[in-house]
């Protein structure tokens, strides 16, 4: 059964590990993200864009799949199905088609809108037991064609919004989606640490954490960051283990065509990554 993330958040906040959000895109994607966190005995939650909700036919799909797939995969550490960067629509949809968890990514919007917005999405998420993330200072970078301007959090700002009552808290440090260009130049552990100490003790988000190195990562860890999403590199990984499978002339070798041979290799490849995420996360054996 799918459970909301603010329980094994606030037990990762007081055991100072983080919990992965690993966005799906597909049945292979769900598949190697929860067999992962059931062999790693490690909390996951299963991230989904609105674009990738629409890719897989609707948020009805995505919860039937996830929940299909638990009970036949006999899942039982903890789930969260979480909807990442969610419009208002799109939140409230969620929470409507059985959703655990959502984002509702107002930073677009001028604060005090993004503060009414959010109230409202956290008080139809509260009716169900929803838990709800919000976000101030967009992250950086593009992701489906939301594009962030990689700010920074005000504090005030975070102040204002983690008292409204909600789960988490995605604030920018200077993180954005997406491979980290060359002369980034870095996380801002000032903000960070300003935002913790206004936000009453809720767990913080790290978005972006493909390429964040490992350093940064403890540290943002040791500051309160007790979720850290990581989409980009599952795909990489997925990608480049495909290419080396077509290129080997796998496809071309018996019924190496078969979508179930041909997907394997990425299929593997995302375990791989998402369990040396686990173990950077501290998140092994947490469930
Ligand atoms: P990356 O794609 O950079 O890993 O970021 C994922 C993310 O933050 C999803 O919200």
């Amino acid at each position: 059964m799918l459970v909301s993330a603010k329980e094994m958040l606030q037990k990762a906040k007081a055991g100072k590990y983080a919990v992965g959000q690993f966005n799906i895109n597909n049945l292979e994607w769900t598949k190697a993200i929860l067999n992962t966190a059931q062999s790693c005995n490690s909390p996951v939650i299963l991230g989904v864009s609105e674009g990738a909700a629409k890719y897989m036919t609707g948020y009805g799909t995505v919860v039937g799949m996830v929940n299909g797939m638990m009970k036949s995969l006999n899942i039982t550490v903890p789930v969260a199905l979480h909807l990442d960067h969610g419009e208002y629509e799109g939140a409230l949809g969620c929470i409507e088609a059985g959703f655990s968890s959502v984002m509702f990514d107002g930073s677009h919007y001028p604060i005090d809108e993004n503060i009414e917005k959010t109230k409202e999405v956290i008080r139809r998420a509260k009716e169900k037991g929803v838990s709800v993330e919000a976000e101030v200072g967009a992250i950086g970078g593009e992701e489906d064609g939301v594009i962030g301007g990689g700010e920074k959090a005000d504090p005030k700002e975070c102040e204002r919004i983690a008292s409204l009552g909600i789960d988490m808290l995605a604030a920018g440090i200077g993180n954005i989606h997406g491979p980290y260009p060359a002369n980034w130049p870095g996380l801002d552990f000032d903000v960070l640490a300003e935002v913790e100490k206004v936000s009453g003790g809720i767990p913080l988000v790290l978005h972006g954490g493909t390429g964040i190195p490992e350093d940064m990562i403890k540290k943002a860890i040791s500051l309160g960051v007790s979720k850290i999403n990581v989409n980009t590199e599952c795909q990489i990984v997925f990608a480049d283990a495909t290419r080396k499978y077509i290129e080997a002339g796998s496809d071309k070798k018996g019924k190496g065509y078969d979508p179930r041979k041909l997907l394997k290799p990425g299929y593997e490849a995302i375990m791989a990554a998402v369990k040396e995420k686990m173990e950077l996360f501290g998140s092994i054996g947490k469930a």
